[in-house]
C-alpha cells in the first residue's frame, strides 16, 4: 500500500545573519513534526532553506564587502552546520539562488502575466528593509516607522509590475470560511480575516533600484520582490516547472500540496493572503494548513540577531547536548502563542524533567535489572492489579499523543509521555524491587515488576523520539533493540509485550547528568 504523502516547510530564512533561536525553534518544530510523522508511516517530504535574495542580503553582502553570491555562499553552510547539529532531518534544502528555483519562479511570474493577474504601475510608498515589506502612509507606526518591527522605513519611488492581490479578496475569504483549519491557530486565522475583510491592494512584485534578484522573463530590467520569489519555493522545491514548464513534474510532484507550512506569526499575511492569492492566480492547489507560531522572548523582548540579545544555539546544545536543546523548547513555550526563555529556567527544566524523571528512571531501572536479573529481561508477566494503571495509561499513549500533535500541541504531547515515565517512577517506588529481591518467594513478582517497567520505558522512549531521538536511540540500544529511527508503525510498535524476554540490557552512563551551576 503506498503511503500518504505529507510536505512540510520551514519558512526560508535570510541569510543576512546566521541562524539564531528564533529561526532554531522553527526547524526543531517541524523536524519533531517531521520525525513523528515518519514514525506514523507516513512518507514525510520536510523541506528548509535560505531566503538569499532582495536588497537586505545585498546589504549585507557590501557591509561584509563581498558580492552577494559570495556572501550567501558564505553564510549558507553556517545554516547547514546549525541543522546537523540540532540534528534535523530534513529532506531537501533548497536556496533561491539555485537554478531550479530561479527557472520555476520565473516560470510562475509568466503564468501570472499570461493570466493578466501582472501589470506595470507606479509604486510610490514605504518600505521597510528589515522586513522586505512595503506600506503605505496610513499603514506606518508611530513617527511614521516600520508598524511591524518599529524600525525605520525608507520612502520608494519606481515603476514596477504589480500582482492584481485586490482581485482576490472575497475568493480568499470564502476560502477562509471552507477551510476553517487552513489558518492554525484560531486568533491568527481571526487576524487574517480581519485584515483581508478591510482591504487588500494590490502588491508591488518587482524592483528596479537594485539587481540582486530573479529578472522577470518578459521585463529584465526588473527584479522580482524578495517576497514574491521566496514563496514560490514552496512549489519550486518539489518540481514546479522543473521541466521548463508552468507545472508540476520530476518524482517529487506528488508532494503539493503540502500538508504545513510552519511560520513564525510575523510572516503569517505573506503565507495566508499574499501566497494563496498568488496559487489561485496561477491555478494551483493551496497548502492544507498554515501554523503560525509565537516569538521566543527574552527578558519581555523578541529575541532576535539585530536586537543583539541572542544566545547561539551552538553554545545551548554544548551545554546541554542537543536532545535537551529541543526538549525545552518544545516543552516549555506553547507552541502558537509567545514564550520566555531563559538559561535559568532551561536548567530547571531539564533538572525536573530531564535528570530526575526520565534519566533517573532509566539508569535506576537498568542498574536494578543487571543487579536482580543478571542484566537480562525477564519473562513477560500475566499482569497484577498493581500493574493495570502503567497498562492502561501505556495503551492510551499513541491516541493521546497523536491528538496532541494533530494541533501541534508538543507541549501536551510531552507531557502525555511523561505521565507514563512519572507513573513508571512511582510504580517502581511503590513496588520496592529491593524488597522484593530479599526472599525468594517474591522472586516472580521482582521479575515481573522488572518487566513491566522496562516495557514501559521502551513504549515512553518511543514517543519521546520525536523531539529526543538521540536519547531514545540509545535507550532502545540499551534495551538490546532495533534502531528506534527504523519504526514506522507507532501504534504497533507501542503494542504492550514488544519487549522481548532474554534481551540482554547495558547499565551505560547517565542520560541527563545532573546541572548544579547557576544560570550565567
Ligand atoms: N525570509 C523570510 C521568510 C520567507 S518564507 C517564504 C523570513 N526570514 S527570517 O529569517 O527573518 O525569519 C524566519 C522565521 O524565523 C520567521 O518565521 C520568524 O518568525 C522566525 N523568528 C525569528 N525570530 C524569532 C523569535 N525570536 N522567536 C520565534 N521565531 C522567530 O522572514
Amino acid at each position: 500500500m503506498e503511503r500518504p504523502s505529507f510536505y512540510l516547510t520551514t519558512p526560508i530564512y535570510y541569510v543576512n545573519s546566521v541562524p539564531h533561536l528564533g529561526t532554531a525553534y522553527t526547524t526543531v518544530a517541524a523536524d519533531a513534526l517531521a520525525r513523528y510523522r515518519r514514525m506514523t508511516g507516513y512518507d514525510v517530504h520536510f523541506l528548509t532553506g535560505l531566503d538569499e535574495h532582495g536588497q537586505k542580503v545585498a546589504q549585507a553582502a557590501e557591509q561584509n564587502g563581498m558580492t552577494p553570491q559570495d556572501w550567501v555562499d558564505t553564510i549558507a553552510p553556517k545554516f547547514l552546520e546549525a541543522w546537523k547539529l540540532l540534528d534535523i532531518t530534513n529532506d531537501d534544502f533548497i536556496r533561491t539562488t539555485e537554478p531550479r528555483h530561479e527557472a520555476g519562479a520565473q516560470q510562475f511570474l509568466q503564468v501570472l502575466k499570461d493570466r493578466g493577474d501582472l501589470y506595470q504601475g507606479h509604486y510610490e510608498g514605504w518600505y521597510c528593509l528589515p522586513d522586505e515589506t512595503f506600506y503605505t502612509e496610513d499603514q506606518l507606526g508611530e513617527n511614521s516607522t516600520c508598524p511591524q518591527c518599529g524600525r525605520d522605513v525608507q520612502f520608494v519611488k519606481e515603476d514596477n509590475w504589480f500582482f492584481r492581490l485586490s482581485a482576490y479578496q472575497d475568493r480568499l475569504l470564502a476560502y477562509y470560511e471552507e477551510h476553517p483549519d487552513f489558518i492554525q491557530p484560531d486568533t491568527r486565522r481571526n487576524e487574517v480575516i480581519s485584515f483581508v475583510s478591510g482591504g487588500l491592494k494590490d502588491l508591488s512584485v518587482s524592483r528596479t533600484t537594485f539587481t540582486w534578484g530573479i529578472p522577470l522573463p518578459f521585463a529584465p530590467e526588473h527584479v522580482m520582490y524578495v517576497w514574491f520569489d521566496a514563496l514560490i519555493n514552496y512549489i519550486t522545491a518539489v518540481g514546479f516547472g522543473a521541466d521548463g514548464t508552468p507545472t508540476f513534474s520530476g518524482p517529487l510532484a506528488h508532494y503539493w500540496p503540502a500538508q504545513y507550512h510552519f511560520v513564525g506569526k510575523d510572516i503569517i499575511r505573506f503565507h495566508c493572503t499574499i501566497w494563496p492569492a498568488m496559487l489561485m492566480a496561477a491555478g494551483i492547489p493551496l497548502p492544507e494548513k498554515v501554523f503560525a507560531h509565537g516569538f521566543l522572548l527574552t527578558k519581555g523582548e523578541k529575541m532576535s540577531k539585530s536586537t543583539g540579545n541572542a544566545v547561539t544555539p551552538a553554545s545551548l546544545v554544548e551545554r546541554f547536548g542537543v536532545d535537551a536543546y529541543r526538549y525545552y523548547f518544545m516543552r516549555d513555550v506553547q507552541f502558537g502563542t509567545d514564550g520566555s526563555v531563559s538559561v535559568e529556567s532551561m536548567v530547571q527544566r531539564y533538572n525536573a524533567d530531564l535528570a530526575n524523571d526520565w534519566g533517573n528512571l532509566v539508569s535506576r531501572l537498568f542498574n536494578m535489572t543487571e543487579k536482580y536479573c543478571g542484566g537480562v529481561v525477564p519473562a513477560v508477566p500475566v499482569p497484577a492489579d498493581e500493574d493495570q494503571d502503567i497498562l492502561r495509561i501505556a495503551a492510551g499513549l499513541p491516541d493521546a499523543y497523536e491528538l496532541r500533535m494533530q494541533s501541534l500541541d508538543y507541549a501536551g504531547a510531552l507531557e502525555a509521555a511523561w505521565e507514563l515515565i512519572k507513573r513508571t517512577n512511582r510504580y517502581i517506588e511503590d513496588s520496592a524491587p529491593w524488597n522484593l529481591a530479599k526472599a525468594d518467594e517474591t522472586r516472580g513478582r521482582l521479575e515481573a515488576v522488572i518487566y513491566t517497567a522496562l516495557e514501559s520505558v521502551r513504549i515512553a522512549a518511543l514517543f519521546v523520539a520525536p523531539v529526543m531521538p538521540n536519547t531514545s536511540r540509545e535507550v532502545w540500544r540499551r534495551l538490546g533493540l532495533g534502531d528506534i529511527h527504523d519504526v514506522t508503525d507507532l501504534a504497533a510498535a507501542a503494542v504492550w509485550g514488544g519487549l522481548p524476554a532474554g534481551s540482554k540490557v547495558e547499565k551505560g552512563e547517565a542520560l541527563f547528568p545532573r546541572i548544579y551551576e547557576d544560570a550565567e
